[in-house]
């Protein structure tokens, strides 16, 4: 997710532009730039980082124009350096463009345009973009017909802003899948990725739909349809304030981050399901099928929420892979004497990349001659940069320190390097399809569980006042219940602990009275019966229940006290599913308490102390 702002008017650009960048910051802020046209050519101004660099470049006296577009990176494709912050422009330098999406393939566009002359300069799957147009324009069409000429040859998402010294005063925007707007201005019109980025210029927009191009000048715009077709518009006044906007209209950035994870959840499947061979795949894992087959012990390792997602991985590797897999607190195995070697295969997962102890063990497992994979959200991070192979999540990125979003999307990342590992050993092609099918549903069936958001808010009306909730689940659902616990603990500051449920009996059932909530994570999977019995175990005690199920359950949600129902799905998704109300419920409760949600008390997004 990245931000994108254009101006064209008779006022200078560049504060306008700088301005509205700041307000997209919450977008990315791996690397910045403006692109002006100005006296027939096109002047472009870069900075790794935030936007202060980005000002900090311009100098004191910011260079003149009254065209431009600006960009602020959240980084996808390409590390975060100069050569790969937008605007990117082609080979004249006769135009300049940038992008928020995912071109899916921007590698077969780039083989092509390279064989007929253009050359690239930096690694994104943007510049091809901007290549793509000049092309189309040295065949004589003009500005608006060769951007719709170049997005369609274009597969994955977009929202762009387009500049052309042919037409100086004229940003061209478009998009499919990446929000943008045209907002009105008088005698000045702005484009951007969301109104907060304008809002302190105008409240007149007009959103732009998937497939749609608008011709933006000074005085006038134009809206055109995928056939370049001239369609009316409605204007939108926005009303909300700034805050709310960069919030997506919701209350904090967790909320919003949960509410995301359809779409998170379906960025980081995109493009790497092969439904015909019933496999996974994973570009950027840099090993190839022989070298996986070596493996034969995999360890991996992380902190915190990312941790609890390595217990997931640990099960569905050696389940349905045959992988011998160890989990291991990274500030642990950093540490004490680990056995690994060349066929031992260290996986370190970190949304932010940057976790102190996550990348002192992968250095140490690499000093020790393993080979490393990071499952990293942040591209170009410092974990992300030091393994030898690893996945992006894809996930966006995400601001409130409570992880949500992130979570599912390793989980999802883990299947699908499971579904790849399992497809080199045991697992036959049809399983293999049935898993990608259930992928490939998954975002839907995530959209389902968000519907029942308000059913989660009431049960949270009814542990506001505990002082200890206990979470249990079992296979699966052990380390969700670990998740719940710790979304609570996090942001609600309850004490709360996570148990395999059987473990109950050996100790924590001597809590269990009508004062602790118990939640159980028990959808319908191969432990559903072995659960049941636990939560009998706890309702004998006169212990309160909070029961996660299969919609349709009807054996343990008669027990429980409350329950909130999930879609069915293969056991080993079961976690996507079951976290989804959990982190509702942390959230609410914490909401309700009065917290700061966002910026929990003593907590940091990344941990880059040991
Ligand atoms: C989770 O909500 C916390 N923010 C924290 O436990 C986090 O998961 C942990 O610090 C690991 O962070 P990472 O994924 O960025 O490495």
């Amino acid at each position: 997710m990245c931000g994108i702002v254009g101006y064209t008017g008779a006022r200078q650009a560049v504060p306008l532009l700088l301005e509205g960048l700041r307000r997209l910051e919450y977008r990315g802020y791996d690397s910045a730039g403006v692109a002006l046209v100005v006296e027939g050519r096109i002047d472009v101004h870069k900075a790794v980082g935030k936007i202060d660099r980005l000002e900090r470049a311009l100098g004191p006296t910011q260079p003149s124009g009254h065209v431009g577009i600006a960009h602020t990176r959240w980084a996808t494709h390409g590390a975060p350096n100069l050569a790969n912050a937008h605007p990117h422009i082609d080979c004249g330098g006769t135009l300049a463009l940038a992008h928020n999406g995912i071109i899916e393939n921007a590698g077969l566009l780039r083989a092509a345009l390279a064989q007929r002359g253009h050359t690239f300069r930096s690694d994104t799957d943007t510049e091809v973009l901007a290549h793509l147009i000049e092309d189309l324009q040295a065949r004589g069409q003009s500005f608006v017909d060769a951007v719709a000429g170049a997005l369609s040859k274009v597969e994955g998402t977009y929202g762009i802003a387009v500049i052309s010294t042919r037409e100086p005063d004229t940003i061209i925007a478009a998009r499919r899948g990446s929000p943008l707007l045209v907002a009105i201005g008088t005698n000045e019109n702005f484009v951007a990725s969301d109104a907060s980025a304008v809002l302190a210029h105008t409240r007149s927009v007009v959103y732009l739909d998937d497939g749609e191009i608008a011709v933006v000048r000074p005085h006038e715009y134009r809206i055109l349809d995928v056939d370049a077709v001239e369609k009316e518009k409605a204007v939108t006044h926005v009303a909300w304030d700034l805050g709310t906007i960069e919030r997506g209209g919701y209350a904090h950035f967790m909320l919003k981050e949960i509410m995301d994870q359809p779409e998170s959840l379906h960025n980081t499947l995109r493009g790497r399901l092969l439904e015909d061979e019933g496999t996974a795949r994973l570009g950027g894992l840099n090993v190839t099928d022989e070298e996986l087959l070596q493996i034969n012990r995999i360890v991996i390792t992380a902190c915190g929420t990312s941790w609890h997602a390595a217990l997931i991985g640990e099960y569905m590797i050696e389940e349905l892979a045959r992988v011998p897999t160890e989990v291991e607190y990274a500030s642990e195995f950093r540490y004490r004497n680990p056995i690994v070697d060349a066929r031992t295969l260290v996986i370190g997962i970190s949304q932010s990349g940057e976790t102190a102890d996550t990348l002192a063990a992968l250095r140490e497992a690499k000093r020790r001659g393993a080979r490393t994979l990071g499952l990293v959200n942040v591209v170009g991070s410092t974990i992300a940069r030091e393994v030898d192979g690893g996945i992006y999540l894809h996930a966006g990125p995400e601001i409130g320190v409570a992880s949500t979003k992130a979570f599912t999307s390793q989980i999802a990342a883990l299947a699908l390097l499971t579904l790849k590992l399992g497809r080199l050993r045991s697992l036959s092609i049809l399983q293999g399809r049935e898993i990608v099918r259930e992928l490939v549903r998954l975002p839907h069936l995530v959209e389902q569980v968000l519907a029942r958001a308000p059913e989660v808010e009431a049960v949270a009306e009814r542990l506001l006042r505990a002082g200890n909730v206990l979470y249990l689940g079992r296979g699966y659902n052990f380390p969700v219940a670990l998740e719940g616990a710790l979304k609570l603990k996090e942001i609600s500051y309850i004490h709360a602990e996570g148990y395999p449920a059987a473990e109950m009996k050996h100790g924590p059932i001597a809590l269990i009275d009508d004062l602790m909530p118990v939640v159980f994570v028990a959808p319908r999977d191969a432990v559903y019966q072995k659960i049941v019995s636990n939560v009998e175990e706890v309702k004998a005690r006169g212990g309160r229940v909070i029961a996660v199920v299969t919609a349709g359950d009807t054996g343990l949600a008669r027990l429980a006290d409350q329950r909130i129902d999930v879609p069915e799905t293969l056991d080993f998704l079961t976690p996507i599913l079951t976290v989804l109300p959990l982190q509702l419920l942390a959230y609410y409760i914490a909401v309700r308490r009065g917290c700061n949600v966002d910026q929990p008390r003593n907590l940091a997004k990344s941990v880059t102390v040991e």
